[in-house]
């Protein structure tokens, strides 16, 4: 049975929830939700400046620069949005600690702490950026919190972008690395991407939809980044890695 939504989109502002005017609740999961979107914004921005620092590439770093421009701007807009309900960005970092160390934050943390080399940069960009597209287009877009739906909308424009220029990447990196480099970097990169999505059926995700924070649960957007990167390996000759059906996924063979 779906979960009845009991906010529309934009129905709340930061006053409301200042005033006490939303569920307690709701409160405490939108708190979470916007740090757990803050630090990732946070992480992919340290994943580019890593990214600049280690590459050496020139042909590569003016849109990098760009990139990481956009990322800090991202994670600036969200913690903007959690000091606006009286909660600073140690206070939302802090709250992370633990989250981040779980399987759906391993694609960013990887990116801002480990990427060595361009082709591990280039999935790591397709893992973070054409999820984080998904997450914030399908459930974000239309968030019940309108100051979250707003940035939303600044952001998608500018994640969409981003998502161009990795799929695009992908098939300069078969030429570049040849298309046997690719699949194993492919193979080492998707379990991280999809679980990035987070597990399906919590009890978080289910306060997320009950106040319409969220529109669909994790395994529907994990889905549609299955399906989206498939076509792409598809027209490029490579092969989408089959993983295990539940999450923290891995590879299944
Ligand atoms: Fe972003
Ligand atoms: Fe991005």
């Amino acid at each position: 049975m779906p979960i009845r939504r009991e906010y529309p989109p934009n129905a709340v502002e930061a006053a409301d929830v200042k005033l006490g005017r939303v569920d307690a609740q709701y409160t405490r999961v939108l708190s979470r939700l916007l740090a757990a979107h803050a630090m990732a914004e946070k992480l992919t921005a340290l994943g580019y400046e890593r990214a600049i620092r280690t590459l050496d590439n020139s042909e590569l770093e003016p849109i990098l620069r760009k990139n990481l421009g956009e990322e800090r701007k991202h994670a600036r807009l969200i913690y903007r949005a959690l000091e606006e309900i009286g909660i600073s960005q140690q206070a939302a970092d802090r709250s992370m600690i633990t989250v981040i160390r779980a399987p759906s934050f391993d694609a960013p943390s990887y990116f801002a702490g480990k990427i060595a080399g361009e082709l591990d940069f280039l999935m790591a960009s397709l893992s973070v950026d054409s999820t984080g597209l998904i997450m914030i287009g399908v459930n974000y877009k239309d968030s019940s919190y309108a100051p979250h739906a707003r940035a939303a909308e600044v952001i998608l424009e500018e994640e969409a972008e981003h998502n161009m220029f990795a799929l695009e990447q992908l098939g300069q990196a078969i030429e570049n690395f040849g298309r046997e480099a690719v699949q194993v970097a492919l193979r080492g990169w998707v379990p991280r991407a999809v679980n990035f999505f987070g597990p399906p059926g919590s009890g978080f995700t289910y306060d997320c939809l009950r106040f319409g924070l969220k529109a669909r649960d994790n395994n529907e957007l994990a889905e549609l980044y299955v399906t989206m990167l498939e076509k792409k390996c598809g027209q490029l000759g490579l092969e989408m890695p089959r993983l295990t059906a539940t999450y923290p996924h891995s590879l299944a063979n």
